[in-house]
């Protein structure tokens, strides 16, 4: 099987745990990325079962519109039963990486208002400890320079993601050269920096359950 084989195995066995839970007013939380596109294109063929998306970025909402699903603005909705979402690391402990797409603050804000977070990966995600995946952080961009010496201080090597801005106008600072032994007290030391906006560590609020694509088929990881 080829990684993308594996994407959208992935991305149908995702259909397949959400589809029973869905109702005529289930709003569907929607990520970001080539994992993501696929289950978007899974999603579409069962459009009639569910209300409306939400989605965690305008590339998510303009692929969810073009297969004719509604997508709502999150303040538009009470909160969320699932969100699907892919990841760049996942450890055994459900603690993510993302935002290898940019779209890590809105996909932060979608999760958060989720009752479940089904993240669906190919095998090669998985990882023993969080960190070889450079980690994206969104600053605002006049604290570009405050934001990455502070980076450097605490151990990492940051650098400017040439040429994008991310849905929300500001940059991001992919950081090599980590080794995250504790991701939830690190996502909490990054969060707290003057002038980030997020960080791509999602371990405050992992995954509930990673599907996995593997050559021997989707695994369930809780
Ligand atoms: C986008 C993300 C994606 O979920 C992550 O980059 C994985 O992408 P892909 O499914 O293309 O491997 O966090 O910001």
């Amino acid at each position: 099987m080829t990684q993308d084989e594996m994407k959208q195995a992935v991305a149908r066995a995702a259909l397949d745990y959400i589809k029973a839970g869905l109702k005529p007013e289930s709003i569907v939380g929607v990520g970001t990325g080539s994992t993501a596109n696929f289950f978007i294109d899974e999603l579409a063929g069962i459009k009639h079962l569910f209300e409306a998306a939400v989605a965690s970025s305008e590339a998510t909402a303009e692929r969810l519109r073009g297969h004719g699903i509604p997508v709502y603005d999150l303040n538009a909705v009470a909160g969320l039963d699932t969100y699907v979402d892919g990841a760049d690391e996942f450890d055994a402990g459900l603690n993510l990486v993302k935002g290898g797409g940019g779209a890590l603050t809105r996909e932060k804000i979608v999760a958060a208002a989720a009752k479940e977070f089904v993240c669906i990966v190919d095998e090669s995600k998985q990882v023993p400890c969080l960190g070889a995946f450079p980690l994206p952080v969104e600053v605002i961009p006049m604290a570009r320079s405050l934001v990455a010496r502070e980076l450097v201080r605490m151990g990492g090597q940051p650098e400017l993601r040439e040429g994008f801005v991310t849905d929300n106008g500001n940059l991001i600072l992919d950081v090599y050269n980590l080794k995250i032994r504790d991701p939830k007290a690190f996502e909490t030391e990054l969060n707290n920096l003057v002038g980030v906006v997020t960080n791509g560590l999602f371990a405050r609020r992992g995954a509930d359950v990673v599907l996995m694509g593997t050559q021997a088929g989707v695994e369930s990881l809780k």
